[in-house]
């Protein structure tokens, strides 16, 4: 076995040497437009796993604002300068039966100042000359300082806010901050004897992504518009399903007063084994008006996801009886009356409630997350059913189980094939970047008159680390050509998960890492967010010369986690190097030509666009690469792996470019009319 190991790897290393020194060459057929490019192709996948919700995206800046962590005063802490009382946590005559839970201060002598202080989501960061929303719920007699602290103690600003009064008030003030800090606190302190209720204690950056009040953090939303994701998927993930049914997704939890949303804990609290965040929690503070406005802002298409009496599958399996799922019916068909119905109907009032008169525009609704087996095909026909008698034009995504070209797969295709009725597929692929190499052509087979295919959750694992590399991100970019060019029948894809907080992770690799104050994009993010801009509308045969066959060696970390035979399922003995698709764009009127080379060399690629009558024109060539197939970005390196722009005059309808090893090329020329 050794000796067939090291004599595989010999004729490997023999084709290699010979590689690099063949040209590759790609004929662009622009004269032979092939399919419509699925407007919906690259989008997003959010989730709130890895604090991607409260604590990230939302920009919430307290934490368990409302007393509802089982450890009610976590975050909080006690605010004493030289008094005597007591903080205690009641829930007699509580704002409302959603937050039982709030904050009593009960003080005897306030000496220089009594209260409370939170801590936020591991420190309060603020930057210097903008301007923080603070909003508290009370009751009581006492008037309140709103104080925001720097680390040492130091006060950055502060508000009053008046003594409510013996009935619950919504007290609210604006506190300009002084200086920039990185671990403040919100501290409520009171300067007289007497008592106080305190609820829904909120501190909200006024700069948010498109100036929404209590929105979503500027600077992470960026990320995703210049992505230009095509749609959102949301709010998961696991999370759909919870780990149990009590905990799953219900999205009426999610909209209307923040104050009346109730809390729930986060599955991913104990998801992992080794890995448990015993405070997560969601709040719904984003919920799903906020995700519909979100998808508006950023121009995509709001794609919710919705759990179809099944709990995790992995976990607790609890199912609800095929009897008894009409409330989980009447909750799709109720949403989709909340997304698009007339502000005049039960659902559609809610949403005029909440300031958007307009509907949202929603035509994909996702019944269950990963749901497999004959559980779940008990109970989507029931939803689709129902759905599509209401709504036909609702497209609805099911799913094909949590992984490929497996049992539970298997079953789901032949279910869709043998008359279950489904118009768009949910596959999920976490797999090593090998297995991305050998799939880039998967789809080119597939019949073509069945349901559309949604590559809804995707990412690379790069050995046990699991870093989003370069190496992780060119595989994607291989794989992703594949979409493109069966993008006839693959509708959409999402990377995921989108979001890690540094210090407050439960998977990896993710798209997009941030802290309280700063964000980066892997290498996997820029592989995403090329895909996205320069998607062409139509695309255009390509045949590939000189991309000869070759056995790559498997990587050790390969070695490590997948097994020691090269020819497993996930090492071929052969595979192309160099991936290419192409296409027309019609709004930037300009040919699109994405290609990879997954070799540990450069290749030097020619591309002809025949039938292009190529005069005098500047061309772009955007690439994605780095010197080493490891490289990852990070905080202090945030761009190490970055795209890079070039200008190119083209004379003829014909490019020659030396593709650097492990790295992705997006060409665009000009089509010139
Ligand atoms: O993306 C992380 C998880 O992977 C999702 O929650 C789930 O759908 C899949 O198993």
């Amino acid at each position: 076995m050794k000796r067939f190991l090291i004599a595989s790897l010999s004729l490997a290393f023999a084709l290699f040497a010979r590689a690099a020194d063949i040209p590759v060459r790609v004929t662009v057929d622009t004269a032979a437009p092939g399919h419509a490019v699925s407007p919906l192709l690259h989008g997003v996948f959010f989730e709130d796993i890895n604090y991607g919700a409260d604590g990230g995206l939302y920009a919430e800046l307290v934490q368990n604002r409302s007393f509802e962590h089982t450890e009610s005063l976590y975050a909080w802490g006690t605010v004493n300068r030289g008094g005597a009382g007591d903080v205690t946590v009641e829930t007699a005559e509580p704002l409302n039966a959603k937050n039982p839970h709030y904050a009593r201060l009960t003080i005897r002598d306030a000496g220089k100042g009594f209260g409370l202080a939170n801590s936020g989501f591991g420190g309060i960061a603020l930057k210097q000359g903008e301007n923080y929303l603070v909003s508290v719920r009370a009751r009581g007699d006492l008037a309140l300082r709103a104080v925001i602290e720097d680390e040492t103690g130091r006060p950055l600003g502060e508000c009053a806010l008046e003594a409510p009064g013996a009935a619950w008030k919504k007290l609210e003030g604006t506190i300009k901050a002084s200086g920039p800090a990185s671990h403040a606190r919100l501290v409520l302190l009171a300067t007289a004897a007497g008592r106080v209720d305190l609820d829904v204690v909120s501190l909200f950056p006024e700069n948010t992504f498109k100036q929404r009040r209590h929105g979503v953090r500027a600077d992470l939303a960026q990320m995703l518009a210049d992505m230009r994701p095509a749609f959102m998927r949301f709010p998961g993930g696991c999370i759909v399903e919870g780990k149990d049914l009590p905990n799953r997704y219900q999205w009426k939890d999610t909209i209307g007063d923040i104050a009346e949303r109730p809390q729930n804990w986060n599955r991913w609290q104990d998801a992992i084994r080794g890995q448990t965040a015993p405070q997560y929690y969601q709040t719904y503070g984003l919920g799903f008006f906020e995700f519909f406005q979100l998808c508006e802002d950023l121009g995509c298409a709001p794609v919710p996801i919705l759990n179809c009496g099944m709990a995790c599958q992995y976990q607790s399996k609890q199912l609800v009886p095929t009897d008894q799922l009409d409330p989980f019916v009447q909750d799709a068909l109720d949403l989709i009356e909340f997304a698009n119905g007339s502000p005049t109907s039960p659902w559609g009032a809610r949403r005029a409630a909440m300031g958007h008169p307009e509907p949202f525009g929603m035509k994909i609704l996702g019944v269950g997350n990963e749901q497999w087996g004959e559980e779940y095909f008990a109970r989507y026909p029931i939803f689709h059913a129902a759905i599509k008698a209401k709504y036909p034009g609702i497209q609805i995504v099911t799913s094909a189980g949590p992984g490929v070209d497996d049992g539970h797969w298997k079953l789901a295709w032949d279910k869709f094939r043998g008359g279950t009725p489904a118009d768009i597929v949910d596959e999920h692929y976490y797999r090593p970047p090998q297995w991305f190499l050998e799939n880039a052509t998967r789809y080119d087979a597939q019949p073509r008159n069945g349901p559309r295919v949604f590559a809804g959750e995707f990412a690379a694992h790069d050995g046990r680390t699991r870093r989003a590399s370069l190496r992780a991100a060119v595989a994607e970019a291989a794989f992703m050509t594949g979409l493109l060019r069966n993008s006839d029948i693959v509708a959409m894809s999402s990377y995921a998960p989108l979001f890690a907080k540094a210090g407050a992770i439960q998977w990896q690799p993710d798209l997009i890492w941030f802290d309280n104050e700063r964000v980066y994009g892997t290498a996997s993010y820029h592989v995403q967010a090329l895909f996205a801009r320069h998607r062409p509308d139509t695309t255009l045969p390509v045949k590939i010369e000189g991309a000869p066959i070759l056995l790559p060696p498997l990587p050790a970390r390969d070695v490590a986690t997948y097994g020691a035979n090269p020819l497993t399922p996930y090492h071929p003995d052969s595979l192309p190097t160099v991936f290419v698709a192409a296409g027309r764009n019609d709004r930037d009127h300009e040919f699109v030509v994405f290609l990879v080379n997954s070799y540990a060399e450069p290749r030097t690629a020619t591309v002809e666009l025949r039938g292009a009558t190529q005069t005098t024109a500047q061309a772009h060539i955007t690439t994605l690469t780095s010197a080493n197939a490891d490289d990852a970005n990070s905080f202090e390196e945030p761009r190490k792996v970055a795209p890079r722009l070039e200008a190119l005059a083209v004379t003829a309808a014909s490019v020659t470019r030396s593709l650097p090893a492990n790295s992705l090329t997006v060409l665009r020329i000009p089509l010139i009319r």
